[in-house]
């Protein structure tokens, strides 16, 4: 089954939108099967979003990420890729629908309460570098 990888940004923590993150996932018919509540320090964040390092907000986009702690999670479904990132919305939360948790949320590119896999190939990969320790083998007979 296909697994994607959820961060709650600092922002959201902070503002207290951990349980709305869920719900929504939860409500559509997902399966969360990792979670945890986790500082990041500054190399781990330059490696998740590496691919970005030579974007003009990548030094940004790091100390964002690391002024406060994340939720991070593995959700499992049918296409959960394609269809977590119609939940989370556009990366600009101002062309994000109304309805998804940026439209919803978030006005400031920068400060966009979510992250989601782009692809399920990213989403292999994100999920190893956040759960090295893998997912527990109970959550994998859950459905
Ligand atoms: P995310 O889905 O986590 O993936 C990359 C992140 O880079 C994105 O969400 C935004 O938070 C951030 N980002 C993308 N474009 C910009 C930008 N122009 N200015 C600041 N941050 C950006």
């Amino acid at each position: 089954m296909e697994q994607t990888f959820i961060m709650i940004k600092p922002d959201g923590v902070q503002r207290g939108l951990i349980g709305e993150v869920i719900g929504r996932f939860e409500k559509k018919g997902f399966y969360l099967k990792a979670m945890k509540l986790v500082n990041v320090e500054k190399s781990f964040a330059e490696k998740h979003y590496a691919d970005l390092s030579s974007k003009p907000f990548f030094a940004g986009l790091v100390e964002y990420i690391v002024s406060g702690p994340v939720v991070a999670m593995v959700w499992e479904g049918k296409s959960v890729v394609a269809t977590g990132r119609k939940i989370v919305g556009a990366t600009n939360p101002l062309t994000a629908e109304p309805g998804t948790i940026r439209g919803d949320f978030a006005v400031d590119i920068g400060r966009n309460v979510i992250h989601g896999s782009d692809s399920v190939e990213n989403a292999r990969k994100e999920i190893a570098l956040w759960f090295p320790e893998g997912l527990a083998e109970w959550q994998s007979n859950q459905h």
